[in-house]
């Protein structure tokens, strides 16, 4: 079932008819409607993330609704990020023995069970009680890794406990540099052997939705669970932020550097220069700014100019296939940032643990098709412009 906007707001329609109390006996209950329509009542029913999609946004609150779903100006970029999947075609091969398929992969010293990994999201306890913490419960059943948020609502301690799986910190730059060592010295205590700072955000996005409910946000119940200890407020984000960040990190960490947001070749080599361990190609999920350039259109010029440093990419995977294309295209691995946060909100852990085995499922299913056993044999032969 694609997202396609057309059928997005027929969905919508039909689900709130299907809710009135007029038609509710006429129609088939909704869990068992057609499938592109169906509500699922338990997690386990979702048959893909579009529809734990459609379930967060019945039951959450607009304000919690369009901080998920908010993207920059126009959401040029956020379309983008989906629509770049369709430049790319699946070349399946036949007659391949796969009655076994191995997604396992060894990132950054991590032994990793799948390349789906779960993005920064900061302020979950705007969709969930349980916040990252049912998150990371969930990406603890198959050790998904998981990289924490500068802004999470638990403290990253708390989420490691839970996670009992590989674990890398997300960090906001701050003018207050002491804030910074304070961040990075509570993630390294907590077993975090990754640091991925987020270089796309020299200032915020022009989020509308976001800032047109942001006045309705209970903020007494919110949290900045990394913060708690610090004598300082919590300060972030450095308009001034230069590649002198590198270093500086590199005196001030034993974290390995990752550097989220590059989308660009020239950026690429200055990682290469600057000696990082690696890059996630991101626009933020199309939350920063407006480019209209899809993540995955932007991945082969990274990938070329990384000089073999590995590539991450988050940004509109939504089905086993694109993860297959990114994965094709040089990507080591692919974050999740929206589903995670459909499933979070839809159902809680199970609605996390949904999305992953959906997807776990999916790029599987596909790896059979293209008769593709291991990851390393999916190559860029797999794939053909569409
Ligand atoms: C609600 C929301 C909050 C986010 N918070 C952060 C954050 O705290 N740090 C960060 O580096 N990226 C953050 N991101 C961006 C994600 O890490 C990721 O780049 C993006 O969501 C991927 O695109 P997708 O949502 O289409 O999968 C956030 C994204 C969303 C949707």
């Amino acid at each position: 079932m694609r997202d396609t906007p057309g059928s997005a707001g027929r969905r919508r329609l039909l689900q709130g008819l299907l809710g009135t109390p007029l038609l509710a006996g006429l129609w088939p209950a909704a869990g068992r409607a057609h499938p592109a329509l169906a509500i699922p009542e338990r997690a386990a029913q979702a048959l893909d993330v579009f529809q734990l999609k459609a379930v967060a946004q019945a039951k959450l609150a607009p304000p919690a609704w369009h901080f998920i779903a908010a993207h920059a100006d126009d959401g040029k970029t956020v379309a983008a990020n989906r629509s770049v999947m369709d430049d790319w075609l699946i070349r399946v091969r036949r007659l391949v023995d796969v009655s076994h398929i191995d997604t396992s992969l060894e990132l950054l010293g991590e032994r990793l069970a799948t390349p789906i990994c779960i993005a920064p999201v900061g302020n979950q306890l705007l969709i969930h009680p349980e916040a990252e913490l049912a998150s990371a419960r969930a990406a603890s059943r198959r050790r998904n890794l998981m990289i924490v948020s500068t802004v999470s609502s638990m403290p990253v301690e708390e989420i490691a406990a839970a996670a009992k799986g590989p674990l890398w910190f997300q960090l906001y730059a701050s003018r207050d540099t002491a804030l910074m060592r304070f961040l990075l010295q509570r993630a390294e205590r907590a077993g975090c052997r990754t640091v991925v700072l987020t270089v796309d955000s020299p200032t915020r996005g022009n989020r509308e939705a976001e800032r047109w409910f942001a006045p309705q946000i209970d903020r007494s119940r919110l949290r900045l669970g990394n913060f708690e200890g610090y004598p300082g407020g919590p300060r972030i984000g450095d308009p001034a932020l230069d590649w002198e960040i590198v270093a500086w990190l590199r005196d001030n960490t034993r974290m390995q550097l990752v550097l989220k947001g590059i989308v660009t070749g020239e950026d690429a080599e200055r990682c290469v220069r600057h000696g990082v361990d690696g890059l996630i190609v991101s626009n933020h999920g199309g939350r920063q700014e407006e480019s209209g350039r899809g993540t995955l259109a932007c991945l082969p010029e990274v990938v070329a100019a990384a000089g073999g440093l590995p590539v991450l990419i988050d940004g509109g995977f939504r089905r086993g296939t694109d993860v297959f294309k990114a994965l094709a295209l040089g990507a080591r691995a692919v974050c999740l940032g929206r589903p995670c946060l459909w499933g979070l909100g839809a159902f809680g852990q199970p609605g996390v643990a949904r999305v992953l085995s959906l997807l776990q499922a999916e790029l599987e299913r596909i790896m059979r098709f293209a008769g593709t056993r291991r990851l390393d044999e999916i190559s860029p032969a797999s794939l053909e412009r569409a």
